[in-house]
């Protein structure tokens, strides 16, 4: 069975739709062991203890430094031995010494077609405001592979959503999150529960 820790800050839509995902057998033979949040307010952690799944904050604030907070996350996780890491709109800083540690197992949504509106400083609703101010008329959703940098791992699954003239950047980051986002994410836990995600370099492919 693929076990897997889940890194949300926010709402956990995404969150959410892999816990569904699994119950109604679109994810094969997986089990999220853990939820973690670097934000104890975030609705993720309830949508996790309302499942049964442990869910715990681990936040910036209650660590002295940076590398005593990173330490403890890093512990939380080894203490799992998660197969694989998903990152669901966890707004931290991902440090390098767990990307090597989990190399080409920690995947990540990023509410665009990358390698546009992506990066530094690009999260959130940022990024549809972004798309709608350069009037983009196709956006999306894409799942990739966490390497060092923000946004520029092996890009494993995108999936375009239409840009529409009406559109406030709500209205967009929902139809992303509904169209795109909601359906990549378990698509491509499934396929990686598989063993069908493959990936040597930059790139990544589904066998
Ligand atoms: C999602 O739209 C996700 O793609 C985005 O944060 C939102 C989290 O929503 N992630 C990023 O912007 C990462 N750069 P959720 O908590 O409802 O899943």
């Amino acid at each position: 069975m693929l076990k897997i820790v889940v890194l949300a800050s926010g709402s956990g839509t995404n969150l959410q739709a892999m816990i569904d995902s699994i119950e109604k057998g679109e994810i094969w033979n997986t089990e999220i062991a853990m939820v973690i949040s670097n934000n104890e307010k975030a609705y993720a952690l309830d949508r996790a203890r309302n499942c049964g799944i442990p869910a715990v904050c681990i936040s910036p604030k209650d660590y002295p430094s940076r590398e005593e907070f990173y330490k403890k996350l890093l512990f939380t996780i080894e203490e799992v031995s998660p197969e694989l890491i998903v990152l669901a709109g966890f707004l931290v800083f991902i440090p390098e010494i767990m990307i090597k540690k989990y190399k080409n197992r920690i995947i990540n949504i990023h509410p665009s077609l990358i390698p546009s509106f992506c990066g530094t400083g690009f999260y959130g609703l940022k990024v549809h405001e972004e798309a709608l101010k350069r009037g983009v008329k196709v956006t999306g959703a894409t799942v990739h592979f966490v390497d060092e940098g923000t946004d520029t791992g092996p890009i494993i699954m995108q999936k375009a959503v239409e840009v529409r003239q009406d559109d406030t950047a709500n209205i967009l980051q929902r139809r992303v999150m509904e169209e795109a986002e909601w359906k990549i994410l378990p698509k491509v836990i499934d396929l990686y529960a598989k063993g069908k995600i493959k990936v040597k370099d930059k790139r990544a492919w589904i066998e």
